[in-house]
């Protein structure tokens, strides 16, 4: 019987569960097996794996129970790993190695921006058929306008910064949240738009540690002040950002001391925002991207990404929402977006601007 191996890579992200769901009901529709690498890379180096399908009366390929319960959860039920190792030649030798072994039509590698590279380099070095699924909360990979998570994490930052403001409001207050996203702003400024936060420090707009603090003092200064009089102040600041938020804080109450009474508080959500069960949407998505990378592998395509993208770049699938790029591609966009150089980091950020007022540092 003809296989497809799957495996999940990098920082988990809710919605990869959907995706080793749909990925394995759509494989086991087409009377595939499939296989599920654990803990991403390390897994394939190591050669440990196991059976995400099994054959019922008459040889019908069926999911296992897991996968079949798994569709919801955050996390991935494969497990996964950042792998330092598959950088080097001799353990991507050993990676291929194991591979050929389970001797399947192809890899789908769920993951984020370093995943999707590891699936070039597969793809390139190994000739077996490969086909990425991106999937990080950061939204920092080119060509998809959404990966998978991003939309759950959102949901999370949304209802956090809620409930922040709620007690920030009766007391008076000031915060600075931080919220996740490496190098990258955008849950940052999505989360800035959705709370109608006064500012947000992105890591794409580069200032220096003094003119990042000024601009937060001032920021809360005028928000505070007779004329706006406002009860909460507002400032999501990305992780990229590279001040710790506690420094920034005290910075900022240094510079206000001529304020009476007033008080700016710092939250870390960190790893809150990469758990829990994933949205509507990111289930919604991954179902289209597993059944798409699914039919792009039984078409015979290799190394490239399925993208959830409107325009009409790439190439058209079964889904009209869902196109499919060469991965080149996928990480020629994807530097641009780290660096602040695409257009499309140009357009969120006067989007937010105008939409909201918010004010990018
Ligand atoms: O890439 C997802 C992410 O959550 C980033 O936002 C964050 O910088 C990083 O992973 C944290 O990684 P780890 O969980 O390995 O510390």
């Amino acid at each position: 019987m003809a296989s497809v191996a799957v495996l999940t890579s990098g920082g988990d992200a809710p919605g990869m569960n959907a995706a080793i769901q749909a990925v394995v009901r759509v494989a086991a529709s087409r009377d595939l097996d499939v296989v599920g690498i654990l803990d991403g890379y390390d897994g394939l180096i190591d050669g440990t794996s196991r059976p995400l399908t099994r054959r019922i009366g008459g040889g019908v390929s069926v999911p296992v129970a897991d996968v079949d319960s798994a569709g919801p959860l955050g996390g991935t039920i494969l497990g996964s790993s950042r792998c330092p190792r598959f950088h080097k030649a001799e353990f991507r030798a050993k990676a291929a190695e194991h591979l050929r072994a389970l001797d399947c039509i192809g890899l789908i590698v769920i993951g984020g921006n370093g995943s999707i590279a590891g699936a070039h380099a597969i793809a390139n070095e190994m000739e077996i058929p490969v086909v990425g699924i991106p999937a990080s909360i950061d939204n920092d990979i080119g060509l998809t306008r959404e990966a998978l998570g991003v939309d759950t994490a959102l949901n999370t930052i949304v209802e956090a910064c809620d409930r922040i403001s709620d007690t920030a409001r009766s007391h008076r207050r000031a915060f600075i949240v931080e919220v996740m996203g490496r190098d990258s702003g955008y849950l940052a400024m999505a989360a800035a738009a959705a709370t109608a936060a006064d500012a947000v420090l992105l890591p794409e707009v580069s200032k220096s540690f003094d003119e990042t603090v000024d601009a937060v003092a001032e920021c809360i200064r005028h928000s505070f002040s007779s004329e706006r009089h406002k009860r909460r102040t507002l400032v999501i600041k990305a992780e990229g950002v590279g001040i710790p938020t506690h420094m920034l804080v005290d910075e900022v109450v240094a510079q206000l001391e001529d304020i009476d009474n007033l008080e700016v508080r710092g939250t870390v959500l960190g790893h809150l925002v990469r758990g829990g069960n994933s949205s509507f949407r990111d289930r919604l998505i991954a179902g289209r991207f597993g059944l798409t990378a699914i039919e792009a592998l039984l078409a015979g395509r290799t190394d490239v990404m399925v993208g959830w993208n409107l325009t009409d770049t790439g190439e058209p699938t079964s889904d009209s929402f869902i196109r499919l790029f060469p991965i080149a591609l996928v990480l020629e966009e994807t530097q641009a977006l780290i660096d602040g150089s695409s257009d499309v980091i140009r357009g969120r950020v006067e989007r937010m601007e105008s939409i909201q007022g918010v004010l990018s540092l």
